[in-house]
């Protein structure tokens, strides 16, 4: 049987060569149309030094009443005025409520003594700071829509329980972001509120689905905010505008008023999280949100570098739907891992994990396992999927005559999404076995001090609509929401088009410690988030 087997393998490498040749194309017509037909324009950085401070220093300062919170409250409402026109990324601005926060917590300062301050911070470790967060959770009596047309006038009637945290915290919530439809694509764009742009160049896409809170936290209208992540919306949008995204441990962060809310498997894949700019705010913004559950992450726990070991894999291959690993993605992955060598004096490990190559036929069936969750074209009418169904091939039409209320994105997510189960029992079986096999195998590979360095996307942000004729990219991120463990994206400074390079980093479920320690540690080498600048 060694001619069939040969034959078959023949086949496969002249399928992964067109693909090879396919993706370069595409990625080449749409950098000669964007690069002589249309200007690049970027945020210029930052000059209020408010702006260039950590959450974490931002609490120190307020409480050593070296700056005020309105001060800081206002250098941000500044800077939101001055980039949300380039980027488009806030679709509610909360300014007038945040001021009066601000007000109440200076106010309080200028009476409190040191031992009320003290008293004060250990309640309220985001005493002051603003933060911002993508429009899919909910908060009373705004108006949250998760990019669905219908919902563009209904107010929430509770708080998710991740920001009634922060806000418990002393966090001022400041804004909300964008998003696409039904925060199922990697673009922010919907019909409410149109497309987000990136900071570093306005003709490509953010990312998404938290996608205008990446795009804000990478202008500097933001310091903290928080996503959610299913299949990379955290990471993705993190990774295309140059800052850190965290998704966690499962369980560890409640998912109660995300929307819509998961059930079944997904309840291991969606996370929410913090995304910042600054690394060590990551624990910060963990902690509060996590609550009683941080205990069981030893977040104050050291890390010894040393003591790591340090694996890395170059991205997906053999799958020809998904885009090869560009090379100057390759080289940063390279560099993160030579830094982290050289800085523990330890050999990193390549490795590879070929059945990695199906995720997205694992991504789909996770996504179908166990739900009960209504149907993608019900989600589009009302996140609860109690208002009737979208028919997406009627809905296709309209689209191209002009006439939908919905993204093209969202339509082709419904066609994909009606079938259910998508796959026959018996490849459902199989696909399962592999899996779940392949959980076990980074699981044993990583252990409590394993960790795994593996490109953020195969390439930098892509110009707007581009992705759609690479839509499978996005197994960069959804095999680790496939795999259910936690992974944080760390920026590494720009590449040649002056576009935000990243790394994510993955360990073992309630390893977070050692996510947020590496981080850290890539910040300082690689200068972390990095302002856009002219090329
Ligand atoms: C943000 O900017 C966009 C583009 O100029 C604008 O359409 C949108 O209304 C702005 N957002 C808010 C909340 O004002
Ligand atoms: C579903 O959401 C709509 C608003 O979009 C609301 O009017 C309705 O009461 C909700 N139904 C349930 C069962 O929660
Ligand atoms: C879009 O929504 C509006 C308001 O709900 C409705 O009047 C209109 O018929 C919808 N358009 C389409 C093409 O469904």
């Amino acid at each position: 049987m060694a001619v069939p087997y040969r034959l078959k393998k023949a086949f496969l490498n002249l399928l992964l060569t067109i693909s090879a040749c396919y993706f370069y194309t595409v990625r080449f017509v749409f950098w000669f149309v964007n690069y002589f037909f249309r200007e690049r324009v970027y945020v210029t950085p930052p000059t209020d030094r408010l702006l260039l401070i950590s959450a974490t220093q931002a609490v120190r300062m307020i409480s050593k009443k070296e700056i005020s919170s309105t001060a800081l409250v206002e250098s941000y409402i500044h800077r939101i005025e001055q980039v949300n026109n380039t980027i488009n990324a806030v679709v509610v601005k909360l300014f007038d409520r945040a001021r009066q926060q601000a007000t109440e917590v200076d106010t309080f300062m200028a009476l409190a003594d040191e031992e009320d301050i003290q008293k004060k911070l250990e309640e309220k470790p985001l005493y002051g700071v603003p933060f911002t967060m993508k429009d899919a959770l909910e908060v009373e009596n705004e108006i949250v829509t998760c990019g669905v047309f219908n919902r563009k006038s209904t107010k929430c009637e509770r708080t998710a329980e991740a920001i009634k945290r922060l806000q418990a915290a002393g966090g001022i919530l400041l804004a909300i972001t964008n998003v696409p439809e039904v925060c199922m694509w990697v673009e922010s764009v919907n019909t409410i509120y149109g497309r987000s742009k990136n900071p570093y160049d306005a003709r490509r896409m953010t990312g998404g689905s938290s996608g205008g809170e990446g795009a804000l936290l990478g202008a500097a209208g933001s310091v903290v905010g928080v996503g959610s992540d299913i299949g990379g919306s955290i990471r993705m949008p993190s990774f295309f505008n140059g800052v850190f995204g965290l998704k966690p441990t499962p369980g560890v962060i409640p998912l109660i008023g995300h929307v819509p809310e998961p059930t079944g498997y997904k309840t291991h894949m969606l996370r929410i999280g913090p995304m910042c700019r600054f690394a060590e705010d990551l624990p910060l913004m963990l902690r509060i949100m996590a609550g009683e559950n941080a205990k069981s992450l030893n977040l104050h726990e050291p890390v010894n570098g040393k003591k790591l070991r340090i694996f890395y894999m170059e991205g997906i291959t053999g799958s020809p739907i998904i885009q090869p690993l560009e090379e100057e993605m390759r080289y940063a992955l390279k560099k993160a891992v030579n830094f982290l060598e050289r800085k523990y004096d330890v050999v990193a490990q390549q490795i590879e994990l070929p059945s990695a190559k199906h995720v997205m036929e694992y991504f789909t069936l996770s996504m179908h396992e166990d739900t009960t969750d209504p149907a993608f074209n019900k989600l589009m009418l009302c996140t609860n999927g109690t208002k009737g169904e979208v028919n997406c091939y009627t809905e296709l039409f309209k689209y191209f005559t002009g006439n939908s209320n919905h993204t093209l994105s969202g339509i082709i997510a419904g066609i994909i999404d009606s079938r259910d189960p998508p796959f026959s029992e018996s490849h459902t079986k199989d696909l399962l076995y592999k899996r779940d096999r392949l959980k076990r195998q980074v699981k044993e590979l990583l252990g409590n001090d394993g960790i795994l360095l593996f490109p953020s996307w195969p390439c930098t942000a892509m110009f707007h609509n581009e992705p759609i004729l690479a839509p499978f990219n996005f197994c960069y991120t959804a095999l680790w929401n496939v795999l259910s463990v936690p992974v944080v994206q760390c920026p590494l400074g720009l590449d040649s088009h002056g576009l935000p390079l990243g790394v994510q980093v993955i360990g073992n479920q309630y390893t977070d410690r050692n996510l947020i320690a590496i981080a850290q540690v890539l910040e300082e080498g690689f200068n972390g988030w990095t302002p856009a600048g002219p090329l």
